[in-house]
């Protein structure tokens, strides 16, 4: 029904995050985390989280960084994958790493994933694909449920990484008390009428093709955005580059 790939996963957006949320979202302002199984007391007593990933993944990362110590008071530290794995980190006992990676096989990651439980580290995965080997190693698991992803640009991965970054915040944030029930409520409900804002900035599409047909012209594209929108501009560089070719930072 679409001329390709990408055009058919960027319109599975709403779907994807749709089967992000079912069944995770509770009455009170409560998330339900099915595969976490944190040990009594964990949530509270944590004292830094590791978030490692590659690329799209790393970018979602950065994201989660901004929302994780927003919600839970407590450090975040985003490292690529690429570089931990071959850092001395001072990962230990009390850290939650989180690894994040679509397809859950991506060499770098699992290596730094493994790294970090070496260290003593919680390992909790996000990923897409069941079965995959980090979700296999992780102790906790998170999926995201975007679906099979066929085009090269994550689009409805990275969506639903953001998504689910969100709900551990949440479930976190509850747990450890930095998060009231009345924030947590507002913050549930704004992830209930998601699926429906991405359908509105889907419904633009027009407006974005006759953008799109005044930049196809320039060899340069930049993007520019402060905390939250600087990792999106991130990722939207990134989006850039693989798919046009045209020259980004
Ligand atoms: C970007 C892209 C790559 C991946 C990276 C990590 O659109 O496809 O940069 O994000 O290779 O892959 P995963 O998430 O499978 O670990």
């Amino acid at each position: 029904g679409y001329p390709h790939f990408m055009l058919k996963e960027i319109h599975e957006q709403p779907q994807a995050v749709t089967e992000t949320l079912t069944g995770r979202l509770l009455d009170g302002g409560l998330v339900d985390l099915d595969e976490v199984h944190f040990p009594p007391g964990f949530a509270r007593s944590l004292d830094r989280i590791w978030i490692t990933a590659c690329g799209t993944a790393f970018h979602a990362g950065l994201v989660g960084k901004e929302i994780l110590e927003g919600l839970l008071r407590v450090p975040v530290e985003v490292a690529y994958a690429h570089e931990l794995r071959y850092r001395d980190p001072l990962i230990g006992p009390g850290s939650l790493t989180v690894a994040i990676s679509q397809s859950g096989e991506t060499a770098d990651t699992l290596a730094a994933a493994h790294l970090a439980k070496q260290r003593g580290s919680r390992l909790l995965a996000i990923t897409n694909v069941v079965g995959s080997t980090l979700s296999r190693d992780a102790d906790d698991l998170l999926y995201t449920r975007a679906g099979p992803e066929i085009a090269v640009a994550s689009t409805k991965a990275y969506m639903t990484m953001l998504v689910t970054e969100y709900l551990l915040a949440v479930a976190l944030g509850r747990e450890r008390g930095t998060l009231s029930p009345e924030a947590a409520a507002d913050l549930v409900a704004g992830l209930r009428t998601l699926p429906r804002v991405v359908e509105e900035a889907l419904a633009r599409e027009d407006d974005l093709r006759a953008l799109a047909e005044d930049f196809a012209g320039h060899d340069d594209v930049y993007f520019i955005g402060r905390g939250l929108d600087a990792a999106v501009a991130m990722e939207g560089s990134l989006k850039m580059k693989e798919i046009s070719y045209i020259h980004s930072e």
